[in-house]
């Protein structure tokens, strides 16, 4: 089979990924990324967006040196509807039969306008009775479309759609050893996005986009200095942090003006506890619910997780360690020589891309 390209399209930027597979190892034959356009691209034009993404996309494919014209993409946030449901028990072949009218009541458009897709995650025993637990998942059948012809335009072909969530999944599955027992969080914090997946033994059985991410946190520096959108990210990328009380005294005097870091601080942090308070709801909607199992590890990723100090801020307010995601933890690098920087750089955006690749082998 051709090995297909894993294209991560966010909503800054865009990374594409080619694995091969030798000898049931998986190796990275090339990657590239490309941030999108200096404003956040849902401010523009769909036109203008899609031109964009079309400019960015042919280059990164050229750039990579990928050959395959056949991509994987992902979506995520309020591009898809995803549930997790339970059913009376049946059968795969059954539940195909009568999803379309299972799902009815989970999604809030027409049947007839969505693609439907679903995953059964185990059987289970409630009140005597055997039930199963299903992933669902709905696209409205127009945005299919328009990702079409969005990489159409580019000259590139869709061989599958998947979500964020689920290539997160696969990203981690294929590089970490799964300890028996253990249920750990995936938390990707993007530009507009941050997708939170909870996994226990090896399932993913809670996913959920928060609709948080760095984009967010520019805009609170740029209100803050008065800087335009493009200014005040370049301010966050060369001095934005995050101060931890516990190391830090500086929080205990009044900020003065000429202290950047602390101001560009204390503009960020209602965003950041906003986020924390989204995980925190999270994780105790799950553990409460059922007989779910704490939570106990927190895997991170996501262009904003290179915010200094973000790993020590979530780990102190969510009381769990809290560890880089790496995608290619278990992933042969071929000319490692020449990627290293280029892996260290940008490893970090690179989950969602590795686990759209992966699922092309399999
Ligand atoms: N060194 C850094 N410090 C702080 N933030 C950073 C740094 N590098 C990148 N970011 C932020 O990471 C975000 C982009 O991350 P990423 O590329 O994962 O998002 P995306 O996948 O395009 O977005 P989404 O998944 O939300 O659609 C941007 O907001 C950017 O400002
Ligand atoms: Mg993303």
């Amino acid at each position: 089979m051709a090995h297909v390209i894993g294209l991560d399209i966010g909503n800054y930027s865009a990374k594409a990924v080619l694995l091969k597979e030798r000898a049931g190892k998986y190796i990275l034959v090339n990657f590239a990324v490309s941030d999108l356009a200096e404003e956040p691209i849902e401010t523009l034009e769909p036109a203008q967006r899609n031109s964009i993404i079309q400019g960015v996309i042919k280059q990164l494919v050229v750039s990579a040196g990928l050959k395959s014209k056949d991509v994987a993409i992902s979506l995520s946030g309020d591009q898809i509807i995803v549930r997790y449901i339970k059913l009376p028990y049946m059968t795969k072949e059954e539940l195909k039969g009568v999803i379309r009218f299972e799902a009815e009541q989970y999604i809030p458009f027409s049947m007839e306008q969505v693609v439907l897709d679903f995953c059964i995650l185990g059987e289970i025993s409630e009140e005597g009775q055997k039930k199963i637990e299903v992933l669902l998942v709905a696209i409205k059948e127009e945005i299919v479309n328009q990702y079409i012809q969005l990489l159409q335009g580019a000259g590139l072909n869709i061989g599958l759609i998947d979500t964020d969530s689920m290539a997160l999944h696969n990203a981690l599955e294929c590089n970490y050893d799964r300890k028996e027992g253990e249920t750990s969080a995936i938390i990707n914090i993007g530009g507009k996005f941050t997708n939170l997946n909870i996994v226990e033994d090896g399932i993913t059985r809670f996913s959920r986009d928060i609709p948080i991410g760095g984009i967010n946190l520019t805009r609170d520096i740029s209100k803050e200095f008065n800087l335009g959108f493009a200014e005040a990210e370049k301010l966050k990328l060369e001095q934005g942090s995050i101060i931890i009380e516990s190391e830090n005294v500086v929080l205990t005097r009044i900020p003065s003006k000429e202290d950047k870091s602390v101001r560009i601080y204390s503009s960020i942090s209602t965003t950041m506890g906003k986020l924390v308070m989204e995980i925190r709801r999270a994780f105790d909607f799950y553990e409460s619910s059922g007989k779910k199992k704490s939570i106990t590890k927190a895997y991170m990723c996501g262009g904003t997780a290179k915010l200094q100090n973000i790993e020590k801020f979530i780990s102190e307010r969510l009381n769990l360690p809290v560890e880089i995601l790496n995608p290619f933890n278990k992933i042969e690098i071929e000319n490692l020589a020449d990627f290293d920087e280029k892996v260290k750089q940008f490893g970090v955006v690179l989950p969602v891309a590795v686990g759209l690749a992966l699922r092309n082998i399999k």
